[in-house]
């Protein structure tokens, strides 16, 4: 009998995400109207962190100037970065390029279709490899994103009590359409971009959601403009400061961490994208 209801209210469950996807899903979305891995790859890195409408902005012209993953794995870092422009968090771009370059040497070019090889890519996490495997492969992987989150706390959780990951990937797995894992994701995805908007925040609930800091006046922020500034010409620590008026600590702490990442390189005073 528990069997039952548990399948009664996973097929409930699904009917209400397909009802929504039906009257609202977005099926005007390039990336969902492509096969190809590596078109797909780059939107999901896009959309990690970037809203829909920005990224439509710039995912065409970065696709333009990279068409596959050898012309990604072949170019400058500071072309990469500059076609990347406007969508922040900079690290994914220099991730992506690396994984481009993996992906030619390790696998001839072709992106690995296993989850577990997936995960092995730089700024390749679960839901990167759990959304590649539904939209480009067609298999059934559960993962968590923000919008998934907010589906399952909004239908499964509506006392508002903290959730752990684990708790609501177990829920995903559960109610998986194995048989359609590609246009399950998206309706999931759709219906939670809409409660985000339709409702008081239902990530609220999560015990893994973290609030994006403030962006103004903060050192993310000020890595942002030295690498910008930086994919216009190499220059030297004060002409940084100068071109784009962060200072002293927190111009050295970007410095040195850019450095770190391999953003950057230092030669003879001066700064430039590696
Ligand atoms: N719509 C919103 N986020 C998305 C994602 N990560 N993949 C595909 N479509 C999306």
């Amino acid at each position: 009998m528990k069997r039952k209801q548990k399948k009664l209210e996973t097929l409930r469950f699904r009917r209400i995400v397909y009802d929504h996807y039906e009257r609202r899903g977005r099926d005007d979305l390039p990336w969902r109207n492509t096969e190809n891995p590596y078109y797909i790859l780059v939107s999901e890195v896009m959309l990690q962190q970037t809203q829909v409408p920005r990224v439509l902005e710039r995912y065409g012209l970065f696709l333009k100037e990279f068409p596959d993953i050898s012309s990604l794995a072949r170019a400058p870092l500071k072309r990469v970065l500059g076609s990347w422009s406007g969508l922040g968090y900079n690290r994914r771009a220099l991730n992506l390029r690396s994984a481009a370059i993996e992906i030619m040497g390790r696998f001839g070019g072709r992106i690995p279709r296993d989850y577990d090889t997936l995960l092995t890519l730089p700024g390749i996490g679960q839901s990167t490899a759990g959304a590649l495997c539904a939209f480009a492969f067609g298999e059934a992987r559960p993962f968590i994103e923000t919008n998934i989150r907010a589906v399952f706390l909004h239908h499964f959780f509506p006392d508002g009590e903290l959730v752990p990951d684990s708790e609501i990937l177990r829920l995903v797995e559960g109610t998986l359409d194995r048989q359609d894992p590609r246009s399950w994701y998206y309706a999931l995805m759709d219906y939670g971009v809409w409660l985000k908007k339709n409702y008081a925040n239902p990530s609220r609930k999560s015990a893994h959601h973290g609030r994006q800091a403030p962006f103004e006046g903060s050192d993310r922020q000020a890595r942002g403009l030295v690498v910008k500034a930086l994919t216009e010409h190499d220059m030297t620590g004060e002409e940084l400061e100068r071109e784009t008026g962060v200072e002293g600590e927190r111009l050295s702490r970007s410095l040195e961490r850019l450095l770190k990442e391999g953003f950057l390189v230092r030669e003879k005073g001066r700064y430039r994208i590696s």
